[in-house]
């Protein structure tokens, strides 16, 4: 069957060959120097550029030009990007602008200058630009900017110049006329001393946010109602240690703020303060963090103004809250005590708070939960997270009956009760990771008819018991990874009928804690991570107990990186049940390979990733139950060709990521069987140099569907004289010449070898592919036979992959540990980018002996044949004894009548088989070590060797 397979793509192969050369055709393919192009996204950062990329397609949206270094930018470099609605380039060495600059981008709406060296703005820069909606500058050095730099920005809502070296608000005093739009106006970190709202205006202006904050600001002045629609300013973190000259006319003009910082402030007096806080009558959230007052008053002081409700006392040094602290506060809701010092909060200090709904003391000292907060029956949010409590008692939260989220997480918790939350019936949200948990206690089996977020990750759990989320059954997300969990009890999900999310990765899971069926109940789940565990499977036979069974709704299925050691397998049924499934990444979990109907059970995925495992080979057929596949990645898998596309049917496939492997040349059917693909990446291959890729190299560079990634820096590994050229300098044009002239000279040819070569093929099948690889043999043997060299190697290993697993347990060690041989593995001592068939030759005529691994699988790949017919050239050759076949598996005679070069060499040859039991593996090794010691054997010794003969 096989084998009539073989002369099909041979003839196959001629037919294409023929069509080529009667039409060169050529079509879609790209790829852009510097740049990587992501639909309408060109992203060109971090290329050490000088100069704009003159070869960015004109369609884009946005461009990313970011950290590279371009020093000075005018209209030329930017023309006729119609659509373009983003431009980043921030992160250069931008000094100087030129006039106009943007002007042919006239559907920009967002252009980051952030992080260059501007010092001037000059009139006229961003003229040309009507869409504009956010215009960054922050982080350069902007001292000055002329009168008409931002004339033309009639849409401009954001106006950053953070971090700049601004000394005057004055030069906004014109532009803001014509900025109608302007509502985001940040100056935070200039060197701005006087604020008076006549330099920037005479007229009033629609500004809501203004941060003139990290500024030495001396004098705020306010006289007329400039900001009838201020709603938030910070004054915040003056950088001059200057007591603040506040002088806002009257209650009315800043009447609309609501949210005011005034962090580290410092006024004169206490009326000062006091005069400060009758500017406003519609405050409602204050921000008085890291105050140099004493805090006590400014509490006293602006819980008076009955519009305040939110206050945000951070980083106050605060280590004790008194009773006294909050008295005047009863309309308050929300305070936010976040990284101070307290260790302890006097009983009673919040009795004032029958309004509070949030209440955050997050990264404090508290060693229990205060007493404090028992009391705070309005309480819908109470953050008690990175502090040091140890233990909660059953009265804590009994009576915060309305709590909606409890923040618990990073504190020293070793264990919960039963009681611990039972009351919170309209909790919603829990948070208690980082902790130091070793037991539930029982605490989620009891209802919490409300929860729906669960975080118990990055704690000390080893199992999950039984029924132990059983009162949580409007839970959707549940999160238990980092922890050690080993097992799961058969009913610990149970109850969990609404779960959706389920995190239980970086856990010591193997397969026997899935093996119970416990997630059976779980039919709501549609994202499920069990990445980072030891999960193995050594055997390729359907599990008796499918893990995913009941799992119909499961759309994302994350099992990547499998910790423990040694090769494993792939259960043919291990998907079964997942439907819905439509990611599934299973990279990195030493998988050697793939059965074929794997993804029977999945017929809706589209993203896959199976990078990082020892595949070495893909079957076609392994995708043809997926078609709608979208997303491949098949990174680092040692594949050494991509011709298993060719027949995989993926013709809805549009990213392929195939970095890092051994493949050399990419095909044109390779490509072609590939109709949807937009995105080609290829990094980290070696590839050679040669007319066996000047098609591609045509594609990448013709093409206008497909981007490959960073195609320019490809380079050739092989043949030696090109080695670290670059592919894409490869001269194409002798390749076309050479190929017409030679077609010229052998269609005639060519069609007459057709139709004797399908005569003959018709009549004699097999003995034709031999015949073919004896030729191929025969070439390389009298290649190789001139240039000898020194043995590299004690013994090249031929096998099969499938037989991978028995090479790297069992011959591996055994020989190159235990007997100290040196052995050639093609998968690890291949040269990259060079043809396998060289490889071969290079191994065989560089090893002693050559140990061919036989089993049926071997017998019926064709690439070991090869290897097998170089062999025995080399053998008949040199009348020297190189060749040692050990047979895996016992092989009925019969089976080998195809392979008829195979039964002459048993006829003579020495032989080992693979003993089933144990007790003789022994002998096994040691008559190994003597066929790989013996240098040419005599006929007698050949017998004596023989473990057991083949009937
Ligand atoms: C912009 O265009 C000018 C004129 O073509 C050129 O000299 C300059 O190097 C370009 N600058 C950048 C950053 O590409
Ligand atoms: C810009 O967008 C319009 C409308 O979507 C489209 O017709 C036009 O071709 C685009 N221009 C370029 C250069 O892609
Ligand atoms: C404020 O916004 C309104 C509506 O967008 C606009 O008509 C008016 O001109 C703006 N005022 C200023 C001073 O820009
Ligand atoms: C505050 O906003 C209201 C409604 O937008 C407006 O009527 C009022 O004039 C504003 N106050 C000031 C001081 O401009
Ligand atoms: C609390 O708010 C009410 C109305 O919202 C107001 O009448 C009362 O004066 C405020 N109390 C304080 C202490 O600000």
């Amino acid at each position: 069957m096989k084998k009539t397979k073989h002369v099909g793509f041979a003839l196959r192969d001629l037919m294409i060959f023929l069509l080529l050369c009667n039409c060169v055709l050529l079509t879609e393919g790209f790829s852009v120097k510097k740049c990587y192009i992501y639909k309408d996204r060109a992203d060109c950062s971090k290329q050490k550029l000088t100069n704009i990329p003159t070869d960015i397609p004109l369609s884009v949206k946005s461009i990313d030009l970011s950290q590279n270094r371009f020093t000075s930018i005018q209209v030329l470099n930017f023309t006729n990007f119609p659509n373009l609605t983003t431009l980043d380039l921030k992160r250069n060495f931008i000094l100087n602008i030129g006039k106009r600059t943007f002007s042919q981008l006239p559907s920009l709406s967002v252009l980051i200058l952030n992080t260059n060296k501007i010092v001037h703005l000059e009139d006229y820069v961003f003229d040309g630009l009507p869409k504009l909606t956010q215009l960054l500058l922050g982080f350069n050095r902007i001292q000055t900017v002329a009168p008409n730099t931002f004339r033309s920005l009639s849409s401009l809502k954001i106006l950053e110049l953070s971090k700049n070296q601004l000394q005057t608000i004055e030069l906004f005093h014109a532009a803001l006329q014509h900025m109608p739009q302007l509502k985001n106006l940040q100056i935070r970190n200039n060197r701005i001393k006087t604020f008076i709202s006549k330099d920037l205006t005479n007229t009033s202006i629609n500004i809501t946010y203004l941060d003139l904050s990290e500024n030495p600001l001396e004098k705020f002045v306010v006289t007329d109602a400039v900001f009838p629609k201020l709603s938030r300013l910070n004054l915040g973190r003056p950088t001059a240690k200057l007591h603040l000259t506040w002088a806002v006319q009257s209650q009315t003009v800043l009447e609309n703020v609501t949210i005011l910082e005034l962090s580290e402030v410092r006024l004169a007096s206490g009326d000062e303060w006091k005069r400060l806080f009758s500017s406003f009558n519609s405050l409602i959230f204050l921000k008085l963090n890291s105050m140099k007052y004493k805090l006590t008053s400014l509490m006293n002081m602006s819980c008076s103004m009955p519009t305040v409700s939110k206050l945000q006392l951070q980083s106050n040094k605060l280590t004790f809250i008194s009773s006294s602290f909050f008295q005047k506060c009863h309309n308050v809701t929300d305070i936010d005590l976040e990284d101070n010092k307290i260790t302890h909060i006097e009983n009673g200090s919040f009795n004032i708070l029958k309004l509070l709904e949030v209440l955050s003391i997050k990264r404090n000292r508290l060693q229990t939960v205060p007493f404090a907060t028992r009391n705070l029956y309005s309480l819908r949010k109470l953050d008690l997270s990175f502090n040091l409590i140890r233990t909660l008692e059953c009265q804590d939260f009994a009576k915060l009956t309305n709590l909606v989220q409890l923040n618990l997480q990073w504190n020293s918790l070793t264990a919960l009760n039963k009681c611990s939350f039972n009351t919170l019936s309209k909790l919603e949200v829990l948070k208690l990771q980082g902790n130091s948990m070793t037991k539930l206690g029982g605490a989620f089996t009891k209802n919490l008819p409300s929860l729906k977020v669960l975080l118990l990750n990055n704690n000390k759990l080893t199992a999950i018991g039984k029924h132990e989320f059983r009162g949580l059954f409007s839970l959707l997300n549940l999160s238990l990874f980092e922890n050690q969990i080993e097992t799961l009890h058969e009913s610990c999900f149970h109850g969990l009928k609404n779960l959706t999310f389920l995190q239980l990765q970086k856990n010591n899971l193997r397969k026997e804690a899935l093996s119970n069926n416990c997630l059976r109940k779980l039919v709501k789940l549609t994202r499920l991570d069990l990445s980072n565990n030891h999960f193995k499977y050594w055997s390729s036979k359907n599990l008796t107990v499918p893990p995913f069974m009941n799992l119909s709704n499961l759309e994302t299925l994350l099992f990547g990186v499998q910790r423990s050691k040694g090769k494993g397998v792939f259960p043919a049924n291990f998907l079964q049940g997942l439907t819905k499934l439509s990611t599934f990444i299973c990279n990195n979990i030493q998988l050697l390979s793939f059965p074929n109907d794997s993804f029977t059970y999945t017929p809706h995925l589209t993203n896959l990733d199976i990078s990082a495992n020892d595949l070495l080979d893909i079957s076609p057929k392994l995708f043809s139950p997926i078609p709608k596949l979208e997303h491949l990645r098949i990174n680092s898998i040692n594949l050494h060709s991509l011709e298993f596309l060719i027949n995989s049917n993926l013709t809805k496939l549009n990213e392929l990521e195939a970095r890092k492997n051994a493949f050399s040349v990419v095909s044109k059917d390779v490509i072609r069987s590939l109709p949807s693909l937009s995105v080609l990446d290829l990094k980290y291959n070696k590839f050679t140099c040669d007319c066996d890729n000047s098609w591609f190299v045509q594609w990448i560079k013709n093409n206008s569907q497909t981007e490959v990634v960073d195609a320019y820096n490809f380079t050739c590994s092989y043949p030696p004289e090109s080695m670290n050229q670059k592919l894409l300098h490869l001269n194409t044009q002798s390749c076309i010449l050479d190929v017409g002239f030679f077609c010229f000279i052998s269609t005639a040819f060519t069609n007459i070898l057709i139709l004797v070569v399908t005569f003959t093929y018709h009549f004699s099948r097999f003995h034709l592919i031999y015949a073919y690889y004896i030729f191929l043999a025969w070439l390389f043997d009298s290649k190789n036979r001139q240039k000898r060299v020194e043995d590299q190697y004690d013994a090249f290993v031929s096998y099969n992959t499938h037989d991978e697993a028995w090479v790297y347990r069992e011959l591996v060690p055994h020989l190159e540990k235990e007997q100290g041989w040196r052995l050639c593995l093609h998968h690890r001592d291949f040269l990259p980018g060079k043809p396998i068939v060289e490889n071969i030759a290079d191994a065989i005529y560089g090893s002693r002996k050559t140990i061919c691994v036989i089993s049926q699988r071997y017998l019926q790949s064709e690439w070991c044949s090869k290897e097998m017919q170089l062999a025995s050239f080399r053998l008949f050759d040199e009348r020297k004894d190189v060749l040692i076949l050990v047979f895996l598996e016992n092989i009925p005679s019969a089976h080998l009548s195809p392979y008829y070069r195979m039964k002459k060499i048993l006829k003579k040859r020495t032989y080992l088989s693979w003993p089933r039991r144990s007790e003789q593996h022994l002998l096994f090794w040691e008559k190994l070590r003597q066929a790989l010691g013996s240098t040419n054997t005599a006929e007698e010794d050949r017998l004596l060797l023989t473990v057991t003969q083949l009937t």
